[in-house]
């Protein structure tokens, strides 16, 4: 059996972890991420038989059946999990229709998966519907995007067209555009369902007052997902008080969308 804390998957976690604290997007325990693990890799590191404790989930995944995560812990800091990954980290299979997850690594403290374990796992079902390659589902607090939930309207059209038209680059990384959830109480089934939902026709969910979630094949698209809608955010939240002297316009993203071979999100550009 090889180490695993040297696996691929462990490493990368444990940087963007690092990465996201460095980011300032999550403050305290603010923030959660689960990666989909592949079955036959997670063997050579761990003995799938050895399952060291069962937590209920308190929801139906049935898609997820026999799946595995690598998923924060509740109340853990991202800050500390590079120094101790077993404590705040977690891997889990889903077990009796997602009802159970079981603990096979991590938690080691007496902890468990996060909080908004039902807003991952069911955005897990709702993207593998859309794109069987997709693995991650990452949480956060960034300052801009929650700034913005304040002083823009949530209209999830006018929301990212406001995102699109902040950086040229944006409409080509999330052509898909934001969807936004009016506030809600979190780690509750409820929000979970609510941002699955809204994961269908699109890979970013703002949760207003809140944060946002990400969902992608791998740690590094889904982090540079949110680091571009972000920076879109932070320029908006630099400008939105002075008057607005020049845009990209909807003729130019139209332009954007050829060069990169991108569809704008049906009706969302004049
Ligand atoms: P957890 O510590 O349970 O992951 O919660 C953090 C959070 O951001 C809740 O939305
Ligand atoms: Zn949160």
């Amino acid at each position: 059996m090889k180490d695993i804390l040297t696996a691929p998957f462990m490493v990368e976690m444990i940087r963007t972890t690092e990465n996201m604290y460095a980011h300032g997007w999550d403050e305290r325990n603010g923030g959660n991420i689960s990666l989909r693990l592949d079955t036959a890799e997670l063997g050579e590191y761990l003995d799938t038989g050895a399952v060291l404790r069962e937590l209920p989930t308190g929801f139906a995944a049935p898609e997820l059946e026999d799946a595995y995560f690598l998923v924060t812990g509740t109340g853990k800091y991202f800050k500390n999990v590079r120094y101790a990954p077993e404590v705040n980290l977690g891997i889990v299979r889903l077990t009796e229709g997602g009802a159970v997850a079981q603990l096979l690594w991590g938690f080691t403290d007496g902890g468990a998966f996060t909080s908004e374990f039902p807003a991952h796992m069911m955005s897990h079902v709702a993207r593998l519907s859309i794109d069987p390659h997709s693995r991650v589902v990452m949480h956060c607090h960034p300052a801009n995007l929650l700034a913005m939930t304040y002083v823009h309207t949530l209209d999830e059209r006018e929301f990212t067209r406001t995102l699109w038209q902040m950086c040229t680059e944006c409409i080509v990384v999330f052509p898909d555009g934001v969807n936004v959830l009016p506030w809600m109480l979190c780690g509750t089934n409820e929000i979970g369902e609510a941002t699955a939902e809204k994961m269908r026709t699109s890979r970013l969910v703002v949760w207003s007052q809140h944060g946002i979630y990400g969902a992608g094949r791998d740690l590094d698209e889904t982090f540079g997902l949110i680091e571009t809608a972000e920076k879109a955010a932070e320029i908006y939240m630099k400008i939105a008080h002075l008057p607005r002297v020049n845009t990209i316009t909807d003729a130019q993203l139209h332009l954007l969308e050829k060069r990169f071979g991108v569809q704008a999100r049906a009706g969302y550009l004049d």
